[in-house]
C-alpha cells in the first residue's frame, strides 16, 4: 500500500493506493469514524453489485452501522434528480452536521457524493473510495459537481475529501474501455509534468491492460502530479488548468457523440491529439512526437474516428461553452514540450486550420 498526503490552504488529507485499503478504516480512520454520529455510503449500482461487500466487511470492523444508498452506475447518477434523492436519504435516515459518507464507485458517483456532502447541512466530511483508474484524478483535488441539461458539471462545489482510500482489487472488473479511459488521464499527467516518464509511458507494453503491481506506482505518481497542481491552486485561477490539457477539444467530442458513448478519457486521448498539433505551432513540440502520440494511441486502442464524425462548426460550439473559455474567447491548454505546460487563447480561424490538418494527419498517418 503507498501513501501520498495532499495540503491545499486550509486541509490536509491521505490517499493510499494499493490492497485492503480498506482496512485503514478500523485503524488509521477509527478516530474519525468514532467522531461521527452517522455513516452512510452513496455506491454506484454496477460497483455495489460487484464490490459492496468488500467496503461493508472492512467497515463492519469498525462496529459501526452503516447506512447504503445506491445510486444509478456511471454519469447517470450526476444528475439533479439523483442528488436531491440523496438529500432526501439523509435526512429520512436522520444524519446531521457530525455525518460521514462515503463514495464507492467511479469519478460520477464520487463527484456526486462529493456535491451531496458538500451541501447537506452546508458541508459534511467525505471519504472517497474510487473504483476506477480515472479516479485517480477526480478523486483527489475537491472538485465536485452534478450535471444540468444545459451541460456537464454546471453545479458543483470545491469540497475536499477527509480521506482517498484506493483498493486496487475492484480494477479487476473495470471494462477494457474504462481502463483505457483511466490511463488517458494517466499519461496526461505525464505530458504536463515529465518528459522521461512520458518516454516510459509510450513505450510501455502493458500500457492499456497493465498489471495490478505496475499500475500501483503510475497511479502514485499520476496523483502526486494532480496532488501538487492543486497544493499550488486549488480553485483553479492558475497552474491548475494545465490538467484541462486535451480537454477543450476532447469535451466537445464528448459532448457532441453524446455522453457515455466514448469514455471521457477516450475522448481527452483525441483532444491531446488536437492539443499537440497546437503545440507544434505555438510551443516546440515536434511534428515526429504528434505522430508517435499518434501511432501510440492507435496501437493501444484508441480511435480518432469521431474526429470525421463532426464538422468543425459543430465541435466549436461546444468549445465556445467550455467553461475554460472566458468572454467568447477559447483558451487552450498546450506544451512548450514535453512538461511545460502554458495555456493560450487561439482564435475560431487558426482552431479550423488546426481541424483540417488534424484530420489530414490521422489519414495520411494511417490513423483511421
Ligand atoms: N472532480 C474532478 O476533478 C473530476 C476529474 C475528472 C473527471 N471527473 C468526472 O468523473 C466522471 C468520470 O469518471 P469515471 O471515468 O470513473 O466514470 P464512471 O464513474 O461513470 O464509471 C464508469 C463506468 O464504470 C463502472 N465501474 C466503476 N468502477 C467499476 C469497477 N471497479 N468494475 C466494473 N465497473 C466499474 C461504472 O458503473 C460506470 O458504468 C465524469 O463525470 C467526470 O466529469 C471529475
Ligand atoms: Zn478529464
Amino acid at each position: 500500500m503507498e501513501k501520498l498526503t495532499v495540503s491545499v490552504k486550509e486541509h490536509q488529507y491521505n490517499v493510499y493506493v494499493g490492497s485492503k485499503t480498506y482496512e485503514l478504516f478500523a485503524s488509521e480512520y477509527a478516530d474519525l469514524i468514532n467522531s461521527t454520529d452517522k455513516i452512510g455510503i452513496i455506491a454506484d449500482s454496477h460497483v455495489a453489485e460487484l464490490h459492496l461487500p468488500l467496503l461493508k466487511n472492512a467497515l463492519a470492523r469498525t462496529g459501526r452501522e452503516i447506512s447504503v444508498k445506491i445510486v444509478p452506475g456511471g454519469e447517470s447518477c450526476k444528475s439533479s434528480d439523483v442528488y436531491v434523492d440523496c438529500q432526501s436519504f439523509l435526512l429520512t435516515e436522520g444524519f446531521t452536521r457530525n455525518s460521514l459518507l462515503i463514495a464507492f464507485g467511479g469519478g460520477a458517483c464520487g463527484d456526486l457524493t462529493g456535491f451531496v456532502a458538500a451541501t447537506f447541512m452546508r458541508g459534511i466530511r467525505f471519504i472517497q473510495c474510487p473504483t476506477t483508474v480515472l479516479a485517480h484524478d477526480s478523486a483527489v483535488g475537491g472538485k465536485t459537481a452534478i450535471n444540468m441539461p444545459e451541460g456537464k458539471n454546471m453545479v458543483g462545489a470545491f469540497h475536499q475529501p477527509a480521506a482517498v482510500l484506493f483498493d486496487t482489487d475492484v480494477f479487476k472488473t473495470l471494462p477494457a474501455s474504462e481502463m483505457r479511459s483511466g490511463m488517458a488521464e494517466l499519461i496526461k499527467h505525464a505530458f504536463i509534468s515529465d518528459a522521461v516518464w512520458t518516454e516510459q509511458l509510450l513505450v510501455e507494453e502493458q500500457f492499456s491492460t497493465p498489471s495490478i503491481e505496475w499500475l500501483e506506482s503510475e497511479l502514485m505518481q499520476g496523483i502526486h502530479v494532480k496532488a501538487q497542481i492543486v497544493g499550488e491552486d486549488e480553485f483553479e485561477h492558475s497552474t491548475r488548468k494545465f490538467l484541462n490539457f486535451g480537454h477543450t477539444f476532447g469535451h466537445a467530442v464528448e459532448a457532441a457523440s453524446g455522453y457515455g458513448k466514448l469514455s471521457h478519457g477516450e475522448c481527452v486521448m483525441i483532444g491531446m491529439g488536437y492539443a499537440f498539433l497546437l503545440s507544434e505551432k505555438h510551443g516546440d513540440i515536434s511534428a515526429d512526437f504528434t505522430n508517435q502520440y499518434l501511432q501510440f494511441a492507435k496501437q493501444n486502442g484508441y480511435t480518432f474516428e469521431p474526429v470525421f464524425s463532426y464538422s468543425f462548426d459543430e465541435l466549436l460550439s461546444y468549445m465556445q461553452k467550455d467553461k475554460k473559455a472566458s468572454f467568447g474567447k477559447m483558451n487552450f491548454v498546450m506544451l512548450k514540450e514535453i512538461g511545460q505546460p502554458f495555456v493560450k487563447e487561439i482564435t475560431t480561424e487558426q482552431c479550423r486550420e488546426v481541424f483540417e490538418e488534424f484530420k489530414q494527419k490521422l489519414e495520411s498517418g494511417g490513423i483511421v
